[in-house]
């Protein structure tokens, strides 16, 4: 497995970890499932407290060695709270400490000083070895860091996928800059990018069969090209585990990821969401790209 640098800390992490978002609501597989990823060298898992996961997971990971995430909830982040959720959590996953601590979502409602100051004291304790945040803005990072005296942020959980390019414009360059590392979460924007009714997946199949390699792995390589970045696809299902793990033994080449990035060039402005509303009104501008695509995909070349 491809190892990435955790922000400044030295240590290396998986670049391909999973996430647990859901996991056991939709499949009856879910400690299976993380035990199958972590066999085949997806040694980072990703809970939180708000995802009900943290107990399946730790049953998953028992004996094993992992690096492990999770979060504490917004509505946690008055200090005496933030230690009790830490507590809560260690006892769920049956660990002693836990690898990266993240607060999940800004939260202007309490002083990111009070926050930060139970974090640091979390990782004096030996309970957290570092500290991370999840959906943070450029601002919010250097207000967080700002009240750090010991320790700096080594990492920022966001969403990132083909269909979800936001983080692109500033975000992303700024981590890079800052060395945070970027955990790219729904990477497959939540199965979106997958679905046969998606004129997308075409195009990530097309590259696909260059490599001998399909969507997801395509959808997952291309995340995981990116400097400073890391991906936590979540599967329940046993099969779509195995096809992930599988995900980044082989190179996009300068051409597939031309052909990717210029295909879905629209989502580094707008959100999936926002794009699929103007598919089901007819953008012709979209149907249109996607014709040539194909076009330009079919046809041989030049000899
Ligand atoms: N920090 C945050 O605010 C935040 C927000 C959202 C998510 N997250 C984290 O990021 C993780 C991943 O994001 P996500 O769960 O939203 O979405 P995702 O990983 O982009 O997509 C998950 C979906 O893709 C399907 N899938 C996975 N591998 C596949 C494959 N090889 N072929 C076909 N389908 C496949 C899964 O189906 P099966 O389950 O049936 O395999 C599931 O329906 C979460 O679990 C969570 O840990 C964090």
């Amino acid at each position: 497995m491809r190892l990435v640098e955790l922000g400044k800390t030295g240590e290396r992490i998986p670049a391909l970890g999973m996430g647990t978002w859901k996991l056991g609501s939709d499949h009856g597989t879910a400690i299976e499932s993380i035990k199958e990823g972590l066999k085949l060298d997806m040694r980072f898992v990703d809970t939180a407290e708000m995802y009900h996961t943290e107990d399946i997971v730790g049953q998953a990971i028992k004996g094993e060695e992992v690096f492990i995430a999770t979060k504490v909830s917004p509505e946690h982040f008055r200090y005496e709270e933030v230690k009790a959720s830490c507590n809560a959590s260690l006892k769920r996953l049956g660990v002693k400490q836990i690898d990266l601590y993240q607060l999940h979502w800004p939260n202007r409602r309490v002083p990111i000083s009070e926050t930060m100051k139970a974090m640091e004291e979390l990782v004096k304790e030996g309970k957290i070895r570092h500290i991370g945040v999840s959906n943070f803005s450029v601002e919010d990072i250097n207000e967080a860091n700002a009240c750090l005296k010991k320790n700096e942020i080594a990492s920022n959980q966001v969403q990132y996928s083909l269909t979800a390019r936001e983080i692109e414009k500033e975000l992303a360059k700024f981590c890079k800059k800052e060395k945070i590392t970027v955990i790219a979460y729904s990477p497959l924007a939540r199965g979106g990018l997958l679905e046969r009714r998606h004129e997308a997946t075409d195009v990530l199949k097309m590259v696909g069969e260059r490599h001998g390699k399909s969507a997801a792995q395509v959808a997952l390589n291309w995340v995981v090209s990116k400097d400073n970045t890391v991906a936590i696809p979540k599967a329940g299902n046993l099969e779509h585990v195995r096809e992930n793990a599988k995900a980044l033994d082989f190179m996009l080449e300068r051409k597939d990821i031309k052909d990717l990035e210029d295909f879905f060039s629209d989502y580094v402005s707008r959100t999936f969401v926002e794009f699929g509303k103007e598919i089901a009104k007819g953008n012709s501008a979209f149907l249109g790209k996607l014709v040539s695509f194909r076009e330009r995909m079919r046809q041989k070349p030049k000899s």
